[in-house]
């Protein structure tokens, strides 16, 4: 690792670069680490289009609050490799991150990623904080480079897997089928023209029905002898695209073994815990999973900000004629899905000492 980036700032925050910090993601990571209490921002990177450019210029501002302003002026970088800060949390756009994240890594930097570049790479860690921490041992698979990489699901996976967890640790899920209706911000900025998507549905998001499918299974399974065994869990998606801003609904069918009452699926949702919990990691969510009770709920407008947006709300969990339970689950796809699930799994890798130089938290 670059000897710099071990050094301890002066308040003994971790410094963080964020890679692709003027888009969609990049946006939500910026406004998170305004007031960190663990990392602070140490240098912002962007395409060609940015560089040079104080951040406020560069970005095409979507947030409802004002850029923090110890990144406002701040001058956009090229996303070169730098041993400025031992973490690095990436929003680049998938068709330049693969490269780009591996340089990170091997210079000895700590890569947490959006980006679908690496996610099924057999030695690296898709991780769901609450649902497969343990995963983040495929670290020791990457031994060859100094840093790392880790990655985080699909916006839209990722809710889904963190309703399925509990199902599947207490009864074992056989198979599904799921809806999404997903929100435009999940196409980036600019995305979708109105145009397009306005008075519109739009039934077809490119390469998103196979991520559901693939990624389900591998953080529902179990490492054992340093690689991922994936969950032999068959997932049927169907995507599409919605006049939503943010938050990604999905309408889940699923079989479990031993045919659980839909009583007994809502318990062991409503109970779910998991690390990031018990580590009382700064993002984490209370709870995870909220069963709303109302039989219209859960609504992109008015439930997609519980917990800071990295709750994932649930409801109208009931039989279903073909399989064995139906239920609704909305996830905000920018913050939990996104930013919010990335710097979550970085407070993880953070506290239990992946990060290279830094022993646990400050
Ligand atoms: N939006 C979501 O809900 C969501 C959810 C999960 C995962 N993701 C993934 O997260 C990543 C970011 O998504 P997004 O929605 O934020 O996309 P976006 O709004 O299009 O932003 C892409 C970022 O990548 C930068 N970039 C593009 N080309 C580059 C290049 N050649 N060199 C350096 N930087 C470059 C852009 O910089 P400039 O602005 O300077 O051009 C921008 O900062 C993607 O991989 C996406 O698949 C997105």
């Amino acid at each position: 690792m670059p000897e710099d980036a071990a050094r301890t700032p002066a308040d003994g925050r971790t410094p963080v670069g964020i890679l692709g910090a003027t888009g969609s993601v990049g946006q939500r990571m910026v406004g998170l680490l305004a007031d960190h209490p663990w990392f602070r921002v140490a240098y912002v990177t962007g395409s060609e289009r940015s560089q040079g450019l104080p951040y406020r210029e560069a970005a095409r501002w979507a947030q409802s609050s004002p850029i923090p302003p110890a990144v406002a002026h701040m001058e956009v970088r090229a996303t070169r490799v730098t041993g400025e800060a031992p973490l690095v949390l990436s929003a680049l756009d998938a068709s330049v991150a693969g490269p780009v994240e591996t340089a990170f890594a091997q210079a000895g930097v700590l890569v947490v990623s959006n980006a679908r570049s690496h996610r099924m790479d057999p030695d690296v860690p898709l991780i769901v904080p609450e649902v497969n921490p343990d995963h983040l041992g495929l670290l020791e698979a990457q031994s060859a480079q100094p840093g790392g990489i880790i990655t985080n699901p699909n916006c839209s996976t990722i809710g889904l897997a963190l309703t399925l967890a509990p199902l599947h640790r207490t009864f074992g899920v056989r198979r599904l089928h799921v809806v999404t209706l997903q929100a435009v911000s999940g196409a980036g900025i600019p995305g979708v023209s109105s145009m397009e998507i306005l008075d519109n549905v739009i039934p077809f998001i490119a390469g998103e029905e196979e991520k559901l499918e693939r990624e389900t299974r591998k953080i529902l399974g179990q490492l054992s002898n340093g690689e991922v065994e994936p969950a032999s869990v068959q997932v049927s998606a169907h995507c599409n695209r919605v006049p939503v801003i943010d938050g990604h609904l999905a309408c889940v069918s699923v079989e479990l073994e031993g045919d659980p009452k839909p009583e007994a699926a809502a318990e062991v949702m409503a109970a779910f815990r998991g690390r990031p919990q018990g580590l009382g990691l700064p993002s984490a969510p209370r709870r995870p999973l909220h069963l709303l009770p109302q039989e219209d709920a859960p609504q992109p407008r008015l439930h997609r900000d519980l917990e800071g947006g990295m709750a994932v709300p649930v409801g109208r969990i009931r039989d279903c004629p073909l399989l064995t339970l139906r239920y609704v689950l909305l996830s905000h796809n920018t913050l939990r899905g996104a930013a919010g699930g990335s710097l979550l799994t970085a407070e993880l890798a953070l506290a239990e000492g992946w990060v290279p130089g830094r022993r646990g938290t400050p």
